[in-house]
């Protein structure tokens, strides 16, 4: 496995992969989540870059950019035993030679709602650094979780409407055996605050239970299990069609809950049958 930290090193590298890439675009504090990322672009293509960037374009003044978990050495013991190929590991000042880029990607109207809403700039900072990494790294295809089931969307409409070419493959959430979406931030909770935090896969169950029923009986579903949870304070539950659009009357849709439980803001999301 090659680690390159800077471009011409990135460069080089890729010069000798031949055949299919795929890229795995991450933040590090790899966990079961991101091995099955790696596992699918493994299988999915010939030549796997991994790339890992805590991107401080994507972080708001007041968010955990200083104390986002970092753990380099052991996120790339992972990389290679997933059978990664290359890892793109730039310093800020690499990935952003003349400070923060003043030309960034307009996300659009979806981009201002649900995550974007609460965080201004979220995802100018997360299509930016990605349409850096795709250009950088010249992927076949790129690998994201539905865990972050907007910024996936978002970036399969960026491909799309700037003819990038670049296939986006998403990979179902992967969960604790209790329903806890994998999450890097997870490690911020207590194991009190963890408890409350299964809140938002119980609601999405509820949810799915009676989706038959509409969005209104979905969406009452899983504000119920909220009412019931103190300690755990809803930020939004919706229903939308599978891309973010209205909900329909019926067929395939998705809910979306965001909560915070303590000071830890978790999104969680599933499809929904209404
Ligand atoms: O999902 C993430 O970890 C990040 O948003 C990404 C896609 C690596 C961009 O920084």
């Amino acid at each position: 496995m090659i680690v390159a930290t800077t471009r011409e090193e990135l460069a080089k590298a890729r010069q000798d992969l031949s055949g299919r890439v795929a890229v795995v675009p991450t933040m590090g504090a790899l966990h079961a989540g991101h091995v099955s990322l790696l596992k699918a672009a493994r299988s999915g293509a010939d030549h796997v870059i991994m790339t890992l960037f805590v991107n401080p374009l994507q972080f708001g003044p007041n968010e955990d950019l200083a104390t986002y978990p970092r753990t380099w050495a052991r996120d790339l013991a992972i990389a290679e035993a997933e059978g990664v190929d290359v890892i793109f590991a730039p310093a800020e000042a690499e990935m952003y030679p003349n400070g923060a880029p003043a030309v960034r990607i307009d996300p659009g109207p979806l981009g201002g709602i649900l995550e974007g809403a609460s965080r201004p700039g979220f995802f100018h900072g997360v299509l930016t650094v990605v349409l850096k990494l795709l250009h950088l790294t010249r992927p076949d295809a790129a690998f994201f979780g539905e865990k972050d089931y907007q910024q996936l969307t978002l970036v399969r409409a960026m491909v799309r409407d700037l003819d990038l070419g670049v296939d986006i493959v998403g990979v179902p959430t992967v969960r604790e055996p209790d329903g806890l979406a994998l999450s890097s931030r997870n490690t911020y909770l207590s194991a009190e605050q963890r408890v409350t935090a299964l809140a938002l896969s119980r609601a999405l169950a509820a949810a799915a239970a009676v989706g038959g029923q509409g969005a209104a009986a979905a969406r009452a579903a899983a504000g119920e299990v909220f009412e019931g949870t103190p300690g755990a304070s809803l930020d939004y539950v919706v229903v939308t069609d599978p891309d973010l659009g209205p909900a329909p009357e019926q067929g395939p849709a998705r809910m979306l809950i965001a909560a915070r439980v303590g000071t830890t803001r978790l999104i969680d999301n599933a499809a929904l049958r209404l």
